[in-house]
């Protein structure tokens, strides 16, 4: 497994590929990570997976310094799920003396996890401008499991005319439901059992929409009573949306771009989740 520190040398080791397929990631790469790699695989000649624990998405109070890394483990994840290389720039590649510019993007960036997380979503969206300019692959692969992330993403590229094509990739689970993210090795076993309370109450709600609830009272309210049952939940928020633009819906109109959002705070960690809201909660988890 190839790893490269440079732009320089990045382009050109990818120099006459037919098609680039790229994964950025912050490291610590799990089964979800795995999955967007072997998607990328299949897909592309070339499969770069990029780790790069960005400063500039890390709000106050979150501690960057505390983000698991394993450079190790990343390169055999990586490796046995199909890359080809691994491009590991430094915070002065990636920001060097002088560094000014910022990538806002406006309405979709400001709701939900940019609400609570100020600054957050101007963070991701500078870095992932940057690193597709690096790369310049043919797609790139997200997980929809951060969906607020995912639109952000597509918006960028839509307003700018970024010449990629976006992939989003379903959520990976535990079987408990858990959504895998790089979190949960915060959280013991027993207590990722517990966190996978915020699936069942997202489940809850699907469900209470396939039995006919058509408004968002109704629908939250069936997770609201599943989440009641965990006392360890501390609810940041839960919200039905429309999936492209976050705008909040109080009933669901169209059913197949309706998705619930659910961010909450258990034994100190934070997480999130999102399904869409389809008439069949079992055919249609992400
Ligand atoms: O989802 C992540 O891991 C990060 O937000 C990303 C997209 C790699 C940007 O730093």
């Amino acid at each position: 497994m190839e790893l490269i520190e440079s732009p320089t040398e990045l382009r050109a080791a990818l120099g006459g590929a037919d098609s680039v397929g790229f994964v950025p990631t912050m490291g610590y790469l799990h089964g979800g990570h795995a999955h967007l790699i072997e998607r990328a695989r299949a897909e592309n000649d070339r499969v770069v997976v990029s780790i790069f624990v960005n400063p500039l998405q890390f709000g106050v109070g979150e501690d960057l310094s505390r983000y698991p890394r394993d450079l190790d483990r990343d390169r055999q994840v990586a490796g046995t799920a199909g890359a080809d290389l691994i491009f590991l720039p430094s915070v002065a590649t990636m920001y060097p003396a002088g560094f000014a510019t910022r990538v806002d993007v406006s309405g979709v960036s400001d709701t939900l996890e940019g609400a609570s997380r100020s600054g957050h979503f101007t963070g991701v969206a500078t870095v992932v401008l940057k690193l597709l300019n690096l790369v310049r692959p043919t797609r790139a692969y997200f997980g929809e499991k951060d969906w607020q992330q995912l639109a952000v993403v597509r918006r960028i590229v839509r307003d700018l005319d970024v010449p990629v094509e976006i992939v989003g990739c379903p959520t990976v689970r535990e079987p408990s439901g858990l959504a895998r993210s790089s979190r949960n090795s915060y959280l013991t076993p027993e207590q990722q059992d517990r966190a996978s309370v915020l699936f069942r109450a997202l489940r809850a709600a699907q469900g209470a929409y396939a039995r006919g609830a058509g408004r968002s009272e109704a629908i939250l309210g069936a997770a609201r009573e599943a989440l009641a049952g965990e006392p360890a939940v501390e609810l940041d928020y839960l919200a039905l949306v429309e999936g492209e633009t976050l705008a909040p819906l109080t009933a669901v109109v169209t059913p197949h771009t309706a998705r619930l959002l659910i961010a909450a705070r258990l034994f100190g960690v934070r997480l999130i989740d999102n399904v869409p809201l389809v008439p069949d909660p079992s055919g249609g988890t992400a």
